[in-house]
């Protein structure tokens, strides 16, 4: 028995924001993100839409695509590291928007390789019989992190531009905020038999240097967990040492990969396309090289949605999916490496 994708599917936030658009909030170039990163656009949800919403949007497309009735999922798997509140988390929040039996749901906080951790239990779930079909979901909508509350000028619609103060405050976090952007992705999955279906996985993580990426304020190591003196100090934004997540990323990735192979009996060269969390562009091409693949072998679409941490990978393979990228047999890799630190890979035969 193998864990099957029958289905996928995603949605993004509904306003599309270039460089240049962004360009007008912060001291920023559409040459510099593109050079350093390969974005070129990312959409934002209109103020009001939650993770969850996005998720029930992204979960109704996976459901079609399968042929699959919302009675028949038997389990939900929610992964983001932006859920619509504190706690609970978006998993029950999805499973009553979605309208579906009170079935368990379990939300996964592993950020950019939340997607992985979720597909692994789904299919430790579906293998055990647990579950006979499994709605996994990746969801964010990063804007809440946003330093800037010129929205409606930013979208084109009125609004007053930031003031030359709120400019300097706004560039402050320019190296993390033009990466990101909102969206959701959702496969369904079932156990069928046969050679198709999740091969395995090479998962880890390491606490160690957590600090690397992390949001230092709200949290339950203050009291109050949230004051107003940590949104002051923009304890509330993620802190990032964006070059030692690219240099994580480029050695532990590519490395996850061969672990998995070598288990496997198979060598990265066998991989016939390259699914990779979408972080920067450079650091994805350095793990294609790393592995000896051709460009062509690996698939990226940051350049569109920018980095939907949860929801990059489901989006990716979906959009393989639905363009025939993906063809019957192929040898399919996901990878990604994320705030945690949490890595890993899965093989898929498709
Ligand atoms: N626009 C213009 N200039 C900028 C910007 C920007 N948006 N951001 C930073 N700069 C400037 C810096 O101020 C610096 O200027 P200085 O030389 O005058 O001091 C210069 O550009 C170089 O800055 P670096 O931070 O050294 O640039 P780098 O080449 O490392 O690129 C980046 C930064 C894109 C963030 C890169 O390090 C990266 O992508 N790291 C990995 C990020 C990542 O993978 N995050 C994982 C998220 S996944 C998750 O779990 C949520």
């Amino acid at each position: 028995m193998r864990t099957q994708i029958i289905g996928s599917g995603f949605v993004t936030g509904e306003h599309l924001v270039t460089n240049d658009q962004l360009a007008r909030l912060m001291d920023t170039s559409d040459g510099w993100i593109r050079e350093r990163s390969g974005v070129e656009a990312r959409y934002y949800v209109e103020p009001g839409t939650a993770t969850s919403d996005l998720g029930v949007g992204a979960a109704k497309k996976a459901l079609e695509d399968a042929g699959v009735d919302k009675s028949e999922v038997d389990y939900i798997v929610f992964a983001t590291m932006t859920p619509d509140h504190y706690f609970p988390g978006c998993g029950g929040i999805l499973q009553d928007k979605l309208g579906i039996a009170q079935v368990p749901a379990l939300d996964i906080r592993q950020q950019c390789t939340g997607f992985l951790y979720g597909l692994q239990v789904s299919d430790a779930l579906l293998k055990a019989g647990e579950a006979r079909t499994v709605l996994l979901v990746g969801a964010e909508v990063h804007s809440g992190f946003m330093p800037w509350t010129a929205w409606d000028y930013l979208f084109g619609r009125g609004g007053k531009p930031p003031t030359e103060e709120e400019k300097a405050v706004i560039t402050r976090f320019r190296d993390r905020t033009v990466l990101f952007g909102d969206a959701a992705g959702a496969v369904v999955l079932r156990a069928g038999e046969g050679d198709r279906g999740i091969l395995g996985f090479q998962l880890h993580s390491d606490g160690a240097n957590y600090q690397d990426l992390y949001v230092p304020g709200v949290g339950f190591a203050h009291r109050p967990f949230v004051d107003e003196a940590q949104i002051r100090e923009w304890r509330h934004v993620p802190e990032m040492n964006g070059r030692a997540v690219f240099k994580m990323a480029v050695v532990r990735m590519p490395q996850a990969v061969r672990e998995l192979c070598a288990k496997h009996h198979m060598t990265p060269g066998d991989i016939d396309l390259l699914i990779a969390h979408q972080a920067n562009l450079r650091i994805n091409e350095a793990v294609q090289k790393a592995l000896g693949l051709p460009e062509d072998r690996a698939y990226n679409n940051i350049q569109k949605y920018g980095n939907t941490t949860a929801a990059t990978i489901p989006i990716a393979l979906d959009e393989c999916r639905k363009s025939g990228r993906i063809k019957p047999g192929q040898l399919v890799c996901f990878v990604g490496l994320g705030s945690g630190f949490h890595w890993g890979a899965a093989l898929m035969r498709a």
